[in-house]
């Protein structure tokens, strides 16, 4: 059991640094939310952080304070924001491009997003075929790159005074690559840099760059980044923590909502096809098949881990699961996702469930970006290094340990991460068993 003295948590002194590689439709709607709750403007709904509550003790207690008051967090308003784009246009041009929020509500937020401006990217067009911008840094190796990276990092700590920073991919997903040799360690990875090697993506440029600098790095795509030993070994050299990947937002969200359902009834699934319609930028990358592969593997795995078909072999050993996207452009950030499942029942009667999700893309991931962002930087005052997979709660392909399966079920990994949040200080864990109200 823990006690009050188990987790020493440094406190969350003077502001908060976020860095963040992508200023598109996800980063500017989270920026325009910071500068919004500011001003009264708007609430940060959906934001575990910000509006959770946790319970302590026993039921009878009744005592659940707020999350950002039981652990010590990072105020939103001592965020400070700091990007990088392949493109020249500030946070408000971005924003507007994007599409997202209501131009009322942006002309209100025009100074302050207007001076967000962001930093040349890191780019290479292998990695994200269908987009391309002037905002790049050139003429350098990889290995150049990195660095130039971890300069922009100290002039940004320089220019904003933030005490703490961390990093958070929201950028375009790149195309799906496995680990290869030059990832297996620190070593061949750092050569790699200098010799150019093909197979070490933008993403893991900065991810190197950040933990380099002590910045924990969270991955909101899909691709692999920080999934392989030489970025983990940096990362566990360095004390710090990591995440990801691909922000649980929309089709996944739901898919890990009703399957923990299902199975707890132990109704059976015959298939399960999703669909979904998008038109932003995004939608435009991922039409691309090399970025859509990259999606499709992070979306595909969560029903058979939830659904446990080895255990459950007359359930769940042969359902059909198809996913797909389309880019439409005339929806631009108001996805559509639509859900067939087809289920049985007792002695196999078919049934079916249809879900039409009518979502906002950005307007999901915006408060997860926040979350993740007020935790990892909670983490790293608390010396917690590595995968935290106490966040996977937050992700579509949570990291895990090479020997450990991933947990998809959300209730469980909201469980988890509360049970880490009492654990840090030192309050009993919460098992659910409730015999000691019978006695
Ligand atoms: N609900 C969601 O919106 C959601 C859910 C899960 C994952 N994601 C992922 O989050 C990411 C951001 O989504 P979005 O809707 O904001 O996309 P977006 O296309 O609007 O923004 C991505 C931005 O990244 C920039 N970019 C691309 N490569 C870059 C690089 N190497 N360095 C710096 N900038 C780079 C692009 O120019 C673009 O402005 C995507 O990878 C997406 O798949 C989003």
């Amino acid at each position: 059991m823990p006690n009050k003295d188990n987790v020493q948590i440094a406190p969350a002194e003077g502001k908060l640094g976020v860095l963040i590689p992508g200023m598109g439709a996800v980063t500017t709607t989270f920026i325009a939310g910071l500068e919004a709750f500011k001003r009264g403007l708007g609430k940060p709904i959906g934001s575990l952080t910000q509006l959770g509550t946790i319970r302590l003790g026993k039921r009878t207690e009744g005592r659940s304070p707020a999350i950002k008051d039981f652990v010590p967090l990072a105020k939103m308003e001592d965020i400070e924001v700091g990007c990088w784009d392949i493109f020249n246009d500030n946070a408000y041009e971005a924003a507007v491009k994007a599409g997202v929020l209501e131009p009322a509500l942006l002309e209100q937020l025009k100074e302050p997003l207007s001076a967000i401006r962001p930093m040349k990217a890191v780019f290479d067009q292998k990695f994200v075929k269908r987009i391309n911008g002037p905002n790049v840094k050139t003429g350098g190796t990889k290995m150049d790159y990195a660095q130039a990276v971890m300069e922009d990092i100290c002039q940004f700590k320089k220019r904003t005074g933030v005490s703490r920073t961390v990093m958070i991919w929201c950028g375009s997903t790149e195309v799906y690559h496995e680990a290869a040799p030059v990832h297996a360690t620190l070593e061949s990875f750092e050569d790699g840099l200098r010799n150019d090697d093909p197979e070490i993506s933008p993403s893991q440029i900065y991810a190197y760059a950040a933990l380099k600098s002590g910045v924990p790095y969270a991955n909101g795509a899909p691709h692999l980044t920080t999934d392989m030993p030489a970025l983990m070994d940096l990362a566990r050299n360095m004390n710090l923590p990591v995440c990801g990947k691909d922000y649980k937002s929309g089709q996944t969200f739901m898919k890990t909502l009703i399957a923990p359902g299902l199975k707890s009834r132990l109704l059976g699934l015959s298939g399960w096809f999703s669909t979904n319609i998008l038109g932003n930028r995004d939608g435009e990358v991922l039409d691309e098949p090399g970025s859509f592969r990259s999606k499709e593997v992070s979306k595909s795995s969560a029903l058979e881990y939830i659904l446990q078909g080895d255990l459950y072999p007359d359930l769940y050993k042969h359902f059909y699961h198809k996913v797909r996207i389309e880019y439409y452009p005339p929806r631009g950030d108001a996805k559509e996702g639509w859900d067939n499942i087809d289920i049985f029942g007792w002695l196999g009667y078919p049934m079916q469930i249809k879900i039409n999700f009518l979502c906002r893309d950005s307007i999901l991931a915006a408060p997860l970006v926040l979350d993740i962002v007020l935790f990892m930087d909670l983490a790293q005052r608390a010396g917690m290094r590595g995968i935290q997979e106490w966040l996977s709660f937050y992700f579509k392909a949570p990291m895990h340990a090479p020997e450990l399966y991933p947990e998809h079920d959300i209730f469980i990994q909201l469980m988890k991460l509360k049970n880490t949040l009492r654990y840090m200080q030192g309050e009993d864990l919460i098992t659910h068993l409730g015999l000691e109200y019978y006695d």
